[in-house]
């Protein structure tokens, strides 16, 4: 193994940004000193049984690669935990308050580009193969020793390879990083850079992934509010048009009027709005007993905002806005829930949604319709109330 090739950094977000963000990939030594699993290998199984979570065992026996999607039961462990095997869970960030150190680690990309936190387990020897992602990815070493190697850009045409339906893997690449990772590193991994994890030792890696939606997403995204909204009624008109004796051709002018149509609807202000309600759903609904059986009222949340109290986002909670506001309120989208603050609050309101923890109380000053705001954000599960 050569260790000239691999870029080692000390990692500095802004330089991280400027340098390898979305450009190559490179390996942060100890990111996190004395690493300490916030999960072990029982936790992960005990996701893996619950209904609405997304897991999977890829494995290899004798060179036959198997995957099987959860939810899994006890004895499926038995029978697919086999050869050199790996558990994968998908969205633990959702599940575990312990995790969230780790997704925090990473809070200088903004919260619409985060995805989710895959958390694997495997044996030695496991791994699912050369392979690429479509997305960035921070990938923490946690407990044991893992071999990872990352070769050049593949372009999204490379041959690919199915070894198991479920699971597409590359042909082997020359390495340009080939490291063994140990606890509290991290590699970073861009788009289309192919990539193969093999554990030397029995290991737990943290996937922290991010998002980038293509454009046909982003229209399937926004239909929805395109067809609920009453200001995109602007119809195609054509008062000049001219003789043809072509009834089935649709002429380059006329495709010029509806395409521009569609350009002026995507530049209305209001698509700004629609962008970041989409942006601020997730996969993941937030868990519904998060929202309180006995909900607070008006004078019991202004009795608290007297005294004094925290605020907090419950997990899973994806609070968005758009910088540049278009009209007299101040509007905001949690998990794809539309709020409307005064705008002489949105201070306050943007301080909240950008924190972890916030500190209210009576120096906040704040409008009865923002006193509203923040009891539905608790009542309905979007944020708590830290003891
Ligand atoms: C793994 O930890 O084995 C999978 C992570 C990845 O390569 O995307
Ligand atoms: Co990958």
């Amino acid at each position: 193994m050569t260790s000239h090739i691999n870029d080692i950094i000390d990692f500095d977000p802004e330089v991280f940004l400027k340098q390898y963000w979305q450009k190559k990939p490179c390996i942060i030594r100890k990111l996190f000193p004395d690493f300490s699993d916030p999960v072990d290998a029982d936790i992960l199984a005990g996701l893996s049984l619950e209904e609405e979570i997304d897991a999977r065992i890829v494995s290899c026996e004798n060179g036959n690669w198997d995957v099987q999607q959860g939810p899994f039961n006890t004895e499926d462990f038995d029978e697919h935990c086999v050869g050199n095997w790996t558990l994968m869970v998908q969205g633990v960030d959702n599940y575990l308050p312990e995790t969230q150190f780790l997704t925090e680690q990473f809070s200088f990309i903004p919260h619409w580009r985060f995805d989710d936190l895959l958390v694997t387990y495997s044996v030695a020897g496991g791994g699912v193969g050369a392979h690429y992602d479509e997305y960035d990815v921070f990938i923490v070493q946690g407990m044991g020793q893992r071999r990872w190697q990352v070769g050049h850009k593949l372009s999204s045409h490379s041959e690919k390879l199915y070894p198991h339906s479920d699971l597409q893997q590359v042909k082997p690449f020359e390495p340009i990083i080939d490291i063994v990772m140990l606890p509290g590193d991290v590699l970073y991994i861009p788009p289309f850079y192919p990539h193969q994890g093999k554990s030397i030792t029995e290991c737990l890696n943290y996937s922290i992934g991010f998002r980038a939606p293509n454009q046909s997403e982003l229209f399937q995204g926004i239909a929805d509010g395109i067809l609920d909204n009453d200001i995109l009624t602007k119809r195609f008109s054509d008062p000049n048009r001219e003789l043809t004796n072509k009834r089935s051709a649709v002429n380059e002018h006329d495709i010029f009027v509806l395409k521009q149509l569609m350009h002026q609807f995507i530049d209305l202000d209001e698509m700004d709005y629609l962008l970041t309600e989409m942006l601020s759903k997730t996969y993941h609904p937030i868990h519904d007993d998060y929202a309180l059986d006995s909900p607070y009222s008006r004078p019991e949340m202004l009795q608290l905002i007297n005294t004094g109290f925290t605020l907090t986002p419950n997990l899973g909670v994806r609070p968005l806005y758009s910088e540049h506001q278009i009209n007299e309120f101040f509007v905001f989208f949690i998990n794809g829930h539309r709020f409307e603050a005064d705008a002489v609050d949105r201070f306050f309101f943007e301080t909240l949604l950008n924190a972890t923890q916030l500190n209210v109380g009576h120096k906040d000053q704040l409008q009865f319709s923002s006193v509203d705001i923040i009891t539905k954000l608790v009542n309905e599960g979007f944020y708590s109330i830290l003891d």
